[in-house]
């Protein structure tokens, strides 16, 4: 089966993500520049990366490699065309997470947005403690359940709609018991509630 990203333009998934209803895309970019600001950002591996939503925040001047991996080639397209000039080091990697390999530890961060929805935390966890540097931290975001809202947010933009069937949520205790199998222990996290309503878990894990 393809896999559905690939059949999602990128202007839709932009337009549903940033739209003022949503805004997923602000709440991420957010999220990202937190961890820059409190983490050591070195070495990043951004994962699941699709545009480059958040890398404007980067400073070349602290971060010196930034991998971005993700499965659909238009979005890295227009990560490099936006990305390419202003971060250093920037190595765009096309490639399906759960089986791809980046170089072991070479990381002092790995940012994981609203990835593990639709890669096995199994695979993918594992994969990520052996890419993280001793004293490396991931931070995961994970979309959680809510009464009120379908998984996929409803917007105008219709071809979303594929990704409802193969859309999981990860319970944050399962998450926490995977990455401890992994290595990775939760060292902070939080629930976000967007204007929306929708909740998020945000944990940053260390490398044990
Ligand atoms: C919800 S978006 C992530 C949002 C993004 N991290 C941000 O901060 O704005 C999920 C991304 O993961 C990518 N993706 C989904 N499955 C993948 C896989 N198996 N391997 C690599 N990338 C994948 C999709 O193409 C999409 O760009």
């Amino acid at each position: 089966m393809t896999n559905p990203w690939l059949q999602i333009p990128a202007a839709d998934y932009e337009g549903h993500m940033s739209s003022p209803e949503i805004a997923q895309q602000q709440f991420l970019a957010r999220t990202f520049q937190e961890s820059l600001g409190k983490y050591e950002s070195g070495s990043i591996a951004m994962l699941g990366c699709t545009t480059g939503n958040g890398l404007e925040h980067i400073d070349p001047a602290v971060t010196k490699k930034v991998t971005a991996v993700d499965i659909n080639p238009e979005y890295l397209e227009i990560l490099r065309r936006r990305h390419a000039r202003l971060v250093a080091g920037l190595e765009v990697v096309e490639a399906d997470l759960e089986t791809c390999a980046l170089e072991s530890s070479a990381y002092s961060l790995v940012f994981a947005g609203l990835i593990f929805e639709y890669v096995q935390p199994q695979i993918l966890l594992p994969k990520i403690a052996g890419w993280l540097r001793d004293g490396g931290v991931m931070v995961a975001v994970l979309q959680l359940p809510a009464k009120n809202h379908t998984k996929v947010s409803q917007s105008r933009f219709e071809s979303l709609k594929a990704l409802a069937p193969i859309m999981q949520l990860v319970p944050p205790r399962q998450f926490k018991s995977i990455a401890n199998d992994a290595g990775l222990m939760e060292a902070e996290s939080k629930t976000v509630h967007l204007e929306s309503g929708k909740p998020f878990y945000i944990g940053t894990y260390a490398k044990r």
